[in-house]
């Protein structure tokens, strides 16, 4: 019996690298992955390339909208998630000097908003109100908790 039996896992960014390998691992493990990724050709790929117990899930992270459509249908389907490995990243690079406030969002945007997402999945803690929705993902997104009415825990 794998360590990951029966357990619900998502993996963003897992179309390639570290993200594609964790998810076949998990599998490997018993594990039913979502995995995401931009690109609808590498998203088809990879959930071939893992073979079973996975579902591909197109988005952009950095897109609430898209999260939002994530986790609703991986409630739906599955009821729960157990761990999420907010893996999707890229690394764009700009000399000291020259980093606007666009280059700064475009980074945390991605890098920062699986965690915040995935709170109405977060179980209470023992004597504490439920999490609240996201205050946003990203400080330029500041507006999304009264847009996520689906995911009051
Ligand atoms: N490799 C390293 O040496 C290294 C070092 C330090 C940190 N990291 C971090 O580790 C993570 C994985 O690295 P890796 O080398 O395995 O990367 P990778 O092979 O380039 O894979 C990145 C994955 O993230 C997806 N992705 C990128 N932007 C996304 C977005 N906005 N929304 C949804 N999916 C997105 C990509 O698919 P699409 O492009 O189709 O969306 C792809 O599946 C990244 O966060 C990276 O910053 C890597």
């Amino acid at each position: 019996m794998g360590k990951l039996e029966g357990k619900i896992a998502l993996i963003t960014g897992g179309t390639s690298g570290i993200g594609l390998a964790t998810a076949q691992q998990c599998v490997h493990e018993g594990a039913y992955v979502f995995i995401t990724g931009r690109r609808e050709p590498e998203l088809a790929a990879a959930v071939k390339a893992i073979g079973s117990h996975v579902t591909g899930v197109q988005g952009d992270v950095a897109n609430l909208g898209d999260l939002d459509r994530l986790f609703t249908q991986i409630k739906r389907e599955k009821g729960r998630l157990d761990s999420v490995f907010a893996n999707a990243g890229v690394a764009t690079f700009a000399p000291f000097g020259e980093i606007t406030e666009e280059h700064y969002d475009a980074i945390f945007n991605v890098h920062g908003s699986g965690e915040e997402a995935s709170k109405p999945f977060w179980p209470p803690l023992p004597g504490r109100p439920p999490p609240a929705p996201p205050a946003g993902a990203a400080r330029s997104k500041a507006q999304c908790g009264p847009e996520r009415p689906g995911h009051a825990a």
